[in-house]
């Protein structure tokens, strides 16, 4: 698969109409990824898709699946997301006993590997084993639900990722998740992101593919002044 140029807007599915996911996902052709949000009421306080669920929107979604998996015990449940044929899989560096490990075995399935941390996990951790990763998500709000606040207290621990990226010739991909607009995408670009998911600001548009390609020239413009 010939992977997307930065900047990317991964559009969150979790804003679409889960009874009406088909023209949802269509609606997004244009995005780069679809990105999807699996929740366990557990690791967080909501419940969304499982694994069945996911290969029916791989099958139907015109652009490929980036999952984000804030469940507990990835290492049992990544690996069958990877084998659906998502392109990405993001688990929580909070809820894994062996990340790269599970990092591992997700490219060995044939999937991009991601690592996720919550805004108040620190990432200083990640910076010996970047290259395990092809994705490294920089929460932007408290993992669990759409439509909250976009945090900018999160944002040095951005620019310290991108900045440990460039110093180790890294080509690993900074996502943001969380709150991102067209108010606020610039500062996230600004820090170092390459990789937008945006849910509300996405399907809450009247025009989506209009949002997206805003939210791609917001970016690109912020990103290329820094
Ligand atoms: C939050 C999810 C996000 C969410 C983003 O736990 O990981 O992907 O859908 O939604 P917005 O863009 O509305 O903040
Ligand atoms: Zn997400």
């Amino acid at each position: 698969m010939e992977l997307p140029r930065a900047p990317r807007i991964n559009p969150s599915i979790l804003a679409a109409d889960f009874v009406n996911m088909q023209a949802d996902l269509a609606r997004i052709a244009t995005a780069d990824f679809a990105h999807v949000d699996v929740m366990d009421n557990h690791f967080v306080p909501n419940l969304t898709f499982g694994p069945q669920m996911v290969e029916r929107i791989q099958a139907t979604s015109p652009i490929p699946l980036d999952v984000h998996l804030m469940i507990t015990d990835p290492e049992r449940w990544a690996p069958g997301y990877a084998e659906i044929g998502a392109a990405s899989v993001t688990f929580h560096l909070e809820a894994a006993t062996e990340p790269v490990a599970l990092a591992r075995r997700l490219r060995d399935i044939g999937s991009r590997a991601g690592v996720a941390v919550k805004p108040a996990t620190p990432v200083e951790s990640l910076y010996e084993i970047l290259d395990e990763f092809d994705q490294i998500l920089v929460m932007t709000v408290e993992p669990g639900f759409g439509g909250q606040g976009f945090m900018p207290e999160t944002m040095p621990k951005l620019r310290a990722l991108a900045e440990e990226a460039r110093r180790r010739g890294s080509s690993v991909w900074l996502q943001v998740d969380g709150g991102i607009s067209d108010r606020t995408i610039e500062i996230a670009a600004a820090a170092g992101a390459d990789t937008f998911v945006a849910g509300s600001a996405v399907y809450g548009a009247d025009d989506v593919e209009a949002a997206v390609s805003r939210l791609r020239d917001l970016a690109r413009a912020a990103s290329l002044e820094s």
